[in-house]
């Protein structure tokens, strides 16, 4: 197979390891690097092109491919950029940082009818493949409900050295909570409406600490889902499913996902229901532990990346389906400000036509960080 020629944009935190997969991934040739530290890049990567400006990489290198791992702020206009080239793009979470500019990348991105993939990396384990499909097999019967907890302490030095991470938009619900709501649309379906409360008492910053949220899913599933950046916790998908060093195992389930024929837990894909399919609360219960295998998502993500590249698979998550989590985790924030219920429908309708935000909207969402 031909190398897919790739540049990297943003070498910081999750850039670097773009690069690292993309230079072990035999179907990838790393055509450079952009960053705006040029010099402090170069010294890392000896022998792979840095450029001080994306454009100079874009031009010079021409990559046929790219991953945008800059700061939010940057993804649609560089994604623009790239769409323009008909260069073909994995753009980190959140796909832009407002809803405004997600539709006008996804114009962009539909005009010159280039390949997106929106990094919610999460969509790549196998313990999440293997629940969609219990799921979809009707394991469980019809999906009822489904609670979630995202809990952790996250540490002093974490807000000293980002200030951002204390004011509006740099709390857990758009930093954290957005790959829950992203995982929650692809395994329990599209979230229709949305109620959420907040609050900033345990650290006393702008931005709040501790949300909870309630979900309407297609077909009348309900959701709840609690996040928290000030409590000790086993319970985050992190910890779970042991997808990063950073982040130490502890192989609990922080999700529960009950049927009118039984319940699974997440990721440890244990499984309750009766005997011989039984409905009866005064029967007893069982659970068998279903398996799964552990891989690393970053590089099942770079292999979904190059299948899409070639042609040969429909990307699991376009900037348009990235653009409706954006939209859904922004209606937590915006439901927990305002203390209404979020209607998401006309939200998603507007973005498919390019019309964002809808006529029905008086107050402009707030940015992702
Ligand atoms: N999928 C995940 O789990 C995950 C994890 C972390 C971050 N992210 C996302 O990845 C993106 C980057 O986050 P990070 O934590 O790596 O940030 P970071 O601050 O560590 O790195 C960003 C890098 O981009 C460079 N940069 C800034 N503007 C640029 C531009 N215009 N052109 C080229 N380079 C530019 C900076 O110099 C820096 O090196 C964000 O969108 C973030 O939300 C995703």
């Amino acid at each position: 197979m031909a190398n897919i020629s790739i540049g990297v944009i943003g070498a910081g935190l999750i850039g670097r390891k773009h690069i690292k997969k993309a230079i072990e991934h035999p179907d990838f040739e790393l055509a450079g690097i952009a960053d705006l530290d040029r010099d402090a890049v170069s010294a890392q990567y000896p022998g792979i092109a840095v450029f001080g400006d994306y454009r100079s990489l874009l031009d010079q290198a021409r990559p046929q491919a790219v991953i945008i791992a800059s700061p939010n702020q940057s993804h649609a206009s560089i994604g623009i950029e790239c769409a323009r080239l008909g260069i073909d793009m994995l753009i980190e979470k959140p796909v832009t940082d407002t809803l405004e500019s997600a539709a006008d990348l996804l114009l962009e991105v539909r005009a010159n009818k280039v390949r997106t993939l929106v990094g919610h990396h999460r969509r790549h384990h196998d313990q999440v493949k293997t629940l969609r499909r219990l799921l979809g097999d009707g394991l469980i019967g019809n999906l009822v409900g489904v609670s979630a907890i995202w809990a952790a302490y996250k540490p002093d030095d974490y807000f000293r050295i980002a200030p951002w991470r204390t004011q509006s938009g740099g709390g857990p619900i758009l930093i954290n909570l957005i790959h829950e709501i992203d995982f929650l649309r692809y395994t329990a379906g599209e979230i229709r409406g949305v109620s959420a409360i907040s609050s900033s008492r345990q650290r006393q910053f702008p931005v709040e600490d501790t949300a909870g949220a309630l979900l309407e899913f297609d077909a009348g599933c309900i959701g709840t889902v609690f996040a928290s950046d000030s409590a000790v916790s086993p319970w985050t998908t992190e910890q779970g499913v042991g997808e990063a060093a950073e982040f130490p195992f502890s192989g609990e389930s922080s999700y529960r996902f009950v049927g009118s024929r039984g319940s699974l837990e997440f990721p440890s894909l244990v499984h309750w229901a009766q005997a011989d399919g039984g409905q009866n609360w005064n029967r007893p219960i069982q659970s068998q532990r279903l398996f799964a295998s552990s891989i690393d998502p970053y590089r099942a993500q770079l292999d979904h990346f190059r299948d899409v590249v070639l042609g040969k698979a429909e990307s699991l998550l376009t900037v348009e389906d990235g653009a409706r989590t954006l939209i859904a985790t922004l209606a937590v924030a915006e439901a927990a400000a305002s203390g209404r219920r979020i209607d998401l429908d006309d939200r998603y309708e507007a973005l498919a036509a390019g019309k964002y935000p809808p006529a029905s909207q008086d107050t402009n969402p707030r940015k992702a960080s």
